[in-house]
């Protein structure tokens, strides 16, 4: 299928595109550039053989993305194109607003004149808010705290009304737990700009010594070793989660998905998984908490299986091998 990728040369769109077109797709890029590099690209190509479609833009530009979507012939979209930090979403929210939502509407603007009405949208976790049921199923209630969160509960409710909106219009929303790790061949991998906000690029910063030590946030927390838990999912893991919503987006529909593995980890159990991957110990202070963290997230993988015929297959000893053989070959990432 012929596929346009928004946010393709991004960390998780650039390996679904590696899938995508393993799997028989025809993926086209469609990307700004606001957080990702041209040095993607070349990788991209050594990876599937193929010099890949890229059309550099912004969503928010709904007339180049019409034009596109009709010249490319695309038949669906997989929509990664988006700001993700929360702790900017917060000092910087009309950033997030743009970018996200008025940038979605421009996207399904343009789908919309083009009649192309298949979409896998990236949602994430973040909708959940602090969870009252553990492991999570879709049907929990949706909240946030955040801007970020927000951007994403608004796109999902514009989905929702697009997609009852008519006939036709076949809705995907994909919520992704914690996405770590890298292409087993340390081509493409994770490239934060400035200092990590996440716990996987910071640690990855600590063992090939571009940080001194991790701050873990919280050991306080009601879970085993009182640091938090999540549900880290292979970021390869998650770009089959995308080829098979695809596969299943043909009916119309709207469907919330989780994506995660259905295991929580702690912060000290990562910590020592790495350390094992790397060979060496990562120094680590005992900090405050984070606003704004929970003490647990982990998914329920139920609806991912029974409708997508999707699992995760690895586990964070593989997640940190691979995240570690992309960091110690790419030190300072992308630059
Ligand atoms: P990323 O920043 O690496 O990728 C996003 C890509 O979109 C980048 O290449 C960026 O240049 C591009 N982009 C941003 N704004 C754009 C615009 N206006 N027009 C065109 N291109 C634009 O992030 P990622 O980690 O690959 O995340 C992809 C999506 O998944 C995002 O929507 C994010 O919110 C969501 N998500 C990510 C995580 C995570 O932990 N990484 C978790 C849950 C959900
Ligand atoms: C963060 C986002 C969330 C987003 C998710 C996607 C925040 C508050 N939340 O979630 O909206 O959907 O990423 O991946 O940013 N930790 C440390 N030290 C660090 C970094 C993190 O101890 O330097 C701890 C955190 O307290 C948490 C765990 O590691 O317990 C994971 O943190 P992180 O990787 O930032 O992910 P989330 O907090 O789950």
């Amino acid at each position: 299928m012929k596929i346009l990728v928004t946010g393709g040369a991004g960390y998780i769109g650039s390996h679904t595109f590696v899938e995508l077109v393993r799997e028989g797709h025809e993926p086209v890029i469609f990307d700004n550039f606001s957080n990702a590099s041209r040095e993607i690209l070349p990788r991209l190509e050594q990876l599937t053989g193929k010099t890949p479609v890229m059309i550099e833009g912004d969503i928010r530009d709904t007339v180049l993305l019409s034009r596109t979507l009709s010249q490319q012939g695309a038949e669906a979209v997989i929509h990664f194109a988006g700001a993700k930090a929360v702790g900017e979403s917060m000092k910087d929210p009309l950033k997030y607003y743009s970018n996200n939502v008025t940038g979605t509407q421009s996207l399904l603007e343009a789908m919309q004149e083009n009649g192309v009405r298949k979409i896998v949208f990236s949602s994430s976790a973040t909708v959940y808010g602090d969870p009252e049921q553990l492991p999570i199923p879709e049907t929990h209630p949706l909240s946030t705290a955040n801007t970020y969160g927000e951007t994403k509960l608004v796109i999902e409710n514009m989905l929702r009304a697009v997609s009852s909106s008519g006939p036709g219009w076949s809705v995907i929303l994909l919520r992704y737990f914690n996405p770590v790790g890298a292409h087993e061949t340390g081509l493409i991998g994770e490239s934060p700009d400035g200092i990590p906000n996440n716990l996987m690029p910071y640690i990855c910063q600590v063992a090939v010594g571009r940080r001194d030590k991790l701050q873990v946030y919280g050991n306080d927390y009601d879970t085993p070793d009182g640091t938090g838990v999540r549900d880290y999912i292979h970021v390869k893991d998650l770009a089959a989660g995308h080829v098979a919503a695809i596969n299943r987006i043909e009916a119309p529909q709207c469907t919330a998905i989780n994506l995660g593995t259905g295991r929580g980890t702690s912060v000290l159990e990562m910590v020592a998984a790495f350390s094992e991957a790397a060979g060496k110990p990562i120094p680590y202070e005992i900090m405050g908490r984070r606003e704004g963290d929970v003490a647990s997230c982990y998914a329920d993988p139920g609806l991912a299986r029974e409708y997508l015929g999707w699992e995760a297959r690895f586990g964070i000893g593989e997640m940190c091998r691979d995240a570690w053989n992309w960091q110690s070959r790419n030190p300072m990432g992308y630059e």
